[in-house]
């Protein structure tokens, strides 16, 4: 960090900070898209919620009977289109164009255009969701960078449909290597298990359910990291 760092973070606040965040996810979508670890964490979040989900009881997964999913900053949607099986409509939702544009080629390339598309988002606080729509929302390795989780969490689990689910994936035990990514990147505050505890408490919403809260170690290369996913439910009444 240079030495001008903080003066700057106070003469323009926490809307100078979001940009930063936003512009450097922007010019660092094909490194991230490239990079083997962020890939190691997708497919450790894809193998969670296959599992998971197939063991959801309202839904039998017969042929034709698809969920309809999405991915809030979605990247380039590694973990949405890694559930395809599950999927019958799929949007990836992400501030940074490029990112969605990476998402894009990744859906014609792989001839999943009748289920899926990608969406830029214009806001930075998830307001843009529908109410009450999916099936499934992840939230995988993005709450940290949003300025209020708590209002992003409430429209997170709003745009969940009864008996659905919310699936938040945070990182957890970081090590110093991560300053960097924290200034350049916009983080916020890592959520650990606790602090989303806390949040969906301070919601006050009825009918949520902490599901369940699982630890996992991605690995490439030699370098770990490790994973903390969460699981709400929308219960039904
Ligand atoms: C660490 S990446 C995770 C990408 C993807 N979910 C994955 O697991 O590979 C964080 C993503 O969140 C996006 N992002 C950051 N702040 C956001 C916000 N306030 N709203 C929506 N997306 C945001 C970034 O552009 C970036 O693509």
């Amino acid at each position: 960090m240079s030495a001008e760092e903080p003066a700057h973070h106070h003469e323009h606040g926490g809307g100078e900070d979001k940009k930063r965040g936003q512009d450097s996810w922007n010019d660092s979508a094909k490194e991230y898209n490239d990079m083997g670890l962020a890939s190691a964490t997708s497919v450790k979040c894809v193998d969670f919620t296959l599992a998971f989900m197939k063991n959801v009881k309202p839904y039998s997964f017969n042929a034709g009977s698809g969920l309809k999913v999405l991915e809030f900053g979605c990247g380039p949607g590694k973990v949405i289109l890694g559930l395809s099986e599950l999927v019958s409509e799929g949007v990836g939702m992400d501030l940074a164009p490029n990112m969605i544009s990476i998402f894009e080629s990744a859906i014609e390339s792989k001839g999943l255009s009748a289920t899926y598309r990608g969406q830029v988002l214009q806001k930075t606080d998830a307001s843009e969701l529908p109410k009450a729509y999916y099936d499934l929302v992840l939230a995988p390795f993005v709450l940290h960078h949003v300025s209020e989780p708590s209002s992003a969490l409430k429209r997170l689990v709003e745009a969940v449909l009864p008996s659905g689910h919310l699936i938040v994936a945070e990182l957890v035990d970081l090590e110093e290597m991560m300053e960097e990514h924290n200034v350049e990147r916009g983080v916020h505050g890592w959520l650990e298990e606790g602090r989303i505890d806390g949040l969906l408490e301070g919601l006050k919403l009825p009918n949520l359910k902490k599901v369940k809260a699982e630890y996992m170690t991605a690995t490439h290369d030699g370098e770990s990291i490790s994973l903390l996913i969460y699981v709400i439910e929308r219960v039904a009444v």
